[in-house]
């Protein structure tokens, strides 16, 4: 089973798995002691996947031969993707198990599990680095073992490491290498536990940046939706929860910003359909049993719906506003998210281009995101010395005189005029207004010099320096919007080289622009190199398979403009690409580059 990106918002991703959408939640079934029934689930929830305990089930006799007998999905009743814990976690809380890595391995297999975790050691927060180190090898050790025992079943490895970041990153390369089809970042429940959520997202970012990127991470036990947007945000792909019962056995309340027990709720904050049925004086005098149950159902209700509203955010490419909204609900979330920040230079590589929600600020943290760090390496590229000066939007259409080689003061820093409509300039909002100020002299530049300098500034700013003389050099005739103003198509030497994109202000590359790419940048830059079995079918236009890819520029962002080659370096299409680097040589399954133009079947142009 592969991962399938299908949409995406920097590391943040939404893939199929199977028939599991990601990023997903698991409920967590004790089989002991079911509360909500897994059917049910699917049925009045939606739960694609949930995750039992196959520790559990073996200690017991009767639940043993059960699951041997029937298999765990009839067993279960649930008829979607069932994975299993091991036993770790009752290791970590009664300190042994009874069982080998190999009997529980097999007796997952044997019970049919469709991911099944080996016995990994875990690593606790007060573990000195030599007994983590030790844990780790262990576990690779045991990770190994459990290869020849899984038969047909996919194999969960978790990453350890505790609270040491370069052990996480031992912990991960090692698991890595023995290529698990699925990697639980394990030893982070008594972290959750103490909000100590900055050293969760750092072991989540130490333990991604060694692991293949097409495989699916699940954080074990990070259960409450409170962070789940941060976990999301630096690639975690699964959870589980336990917390939806755990909580509810506590007459105690989940919500996206933080727990409340039962008794001190007077105004219940968001909706739940279990609150509106009951009243809250009403659940606080049912029985027992019952009350669990609707406070489990309203807990998992909440968990779920955080779940999707993350989705819609990726889905959005708003979830860094997302996240910062949420980060305020805690201080431990603030820090955690301020962490994150810390990883800014690593983070851009998986940052769009652009994306499809504009740039909101919420704080002075915004200005640290991975696009602004780009926006501000990029503009090393521009050395103008011109005026400074304020203007509102759109900047140069305000203008009736254009100051010569301007800069607009922003809150990004200075702008160079011609770059006013890129991504995220342009599409940004703050919370404060924008003034006009211009010095009382200046020296002109005329409207067509200008034009001319914007698209040779924009493509120095999106290919490299040097693009823009490369793609505009000759007879160039500039087309513009007739009710915008805004430049749309550029025809040099009769032919039609780029068309600039109204929404981002990026330009999308046409093969006669991409030829005079691959001609002015030498390997591999700007390129994706595909074998030749896909080489012949993207000539025609075809898409460009995450699988064919053998070599990228390891500077291409998700949504830049690519120039797709053959082994030969020979030009056989132009596109945009979906994925950076380490993912399309990684990803097994999906689409690499979306295809605008083969080489042999090139678009009817407008020259
Ligand atoms: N559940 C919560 N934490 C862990 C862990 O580190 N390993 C395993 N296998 N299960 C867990």
């Amino acid at each position: 089973m592969e991962m399938e990106l299908r949409d995406r918002d920097g590391l943040a991703r939404i893939c199929r798995f199977g028939d599991v959408e990601t990023p997903a939640l698991m409920p967590v079934i004790n089989p002991n002691l079911i509360v909500i029934s897994p059917r049910e689930m699917k049925e009045k929830f939606g739960v694609e996947a949930i995750i039992t305990n196959a520790y559990i089930i073996w200690k017991n006799h009767d639940l043993r031969e059960k699951a041997l007998k029937e298999g765990l999905h009839k067993m279960l009743d649930f008829p979607g993707l069932i994975m299993t814990d091991s036993g770790t976690f009752q290791s970590h809380v009664y300190g042994d198990v009874e069982i080998t890595n190999r009997e529980i391995v097999e007796f997952q297999r044997d019970i049919h599990a469709d991911i099944g975790t080996i016995l990994d050691v875990f690593t606790e927060p007060d573990f000195s680095q030599e007994e983590v180190k030790a844990a780790i090898e262990e576990t690779a050790r045991r990770g190994k073992e459990a290869k020849r025992y899984r038969g047909d079943m996919l194999l969960a490895g978790p990453v350890q490491g505790s609270i040491y970041p370069h052990l996480r990153e031992y912990a991960a390369r090692k698991m890595n290498a023995l290529d698990f089809d699925y990697y639980p970042i394990g030893g982070v429940v008594p972290l959750m536990e103490n909000y100590r959520y900055a050293e969760v997202v750092e072991s989540i970012i130490h333990a991604k940046m060694h692991l293949n990127p097409s495989k699916p991470v699940h954080l074990f036990g990070g259960g409450h939706p409170m962070f789940f947007p941060l976990a999301v945000l630096v690639g975690v792909d699964f959870f589980d929860s336990a917390a939806y019962v755990k909580y509810a056995r506590d007459n105690r309340l989940l919500f996206p910003h933080g727990t409340r027990k039962l008794e001190e709720l007077k105004y219940p904050p968001y909706y739940s359909p279990i609150l509106e049925k009951y009243e809250l004086e009403e659940i606080k005098e049912m029985e027992d049993e019952e009350r669990v149950r609707v406070l489990a159902e309203h807990n998992l209700y909440i968990s779920l719906e955080e779940i999707r509203r993350i989705k819609q955010a990726i889905h959005e490419e708003a979830l860094w506003e997302y996240v910062e909204s949420r980060a305020r609900e805690h201080p431990q979330l603030l820090r955690a998210y301020r962490k994150i920040l810390e990883y800014g230079k690593w983070l851009e590589r998986f940052e769009g281009i652009s994306k499809k929600s504009g740039f909101f600020y919420t704080g002075r943290e915004s200005l640290k995101r991975p696009i602004v760090l780009r926006l501000k390496k990029r503009l090393r590229r521009f050395k103008s010395q011109g005026p400074v000066i304020s203007v509102p939007r759109p900047w140069s259409r305000n203008l009736e005189r254009l100051p010569k080689g301007a800069r607009v003061r922003t809150p990004f820093g200075l702008i160079p005029l011609e770059l006013e409509d890129i991504y995220p300039v342009q599409q940004s909002e703050f919370p404060w207004e924008e003034s006009l100020e211009l010095p009382e002299k200046f020296e002109e530049i005329a409207p067509e010099e200008f034009d001319l300098k914007k698209i040779r500034s924009i493509a120095d700013y999106q290919f490299g320096k040097g693009a823009g003389a490369a793609l505009f050099t000759g007879d160039i005739k500039i087309i513009k919007s007739k009710n915008t103003g805004k430049i749309r198509n550029v025809i040099v030497d009769g032919e039609h080289v780029a068309s600039l994109r109204a929404e981002d202000g990026f330009f999308t590359l046409r093969i006669q622009g991409a030829y005079r790419l691959h001609r002015k940048f030498k390997f591999p830059r700007l390129r994706v190199v595909v074998n030749d079995d896909s080489a012949q079918f993207n000539k025609q236009g075809r898409n460009v398979f995450a699988k064919f890819v053998v070599e990228m520029d390891a500077n291409l962002r998700p949504g830049d403009e690519v120039l797709v080659v053959n082994e030969k370096d020979e030009l056989v299409a132009v596109g945009r690409t979906l994925m950076n680097r380490e993912e399309c040589l990684n990803f097994q399954k999906g689409m690499c580059v979306k295809v605008r133009e083969g080489v042999d079947r090139p678009k009817s142009s407008l020259v």
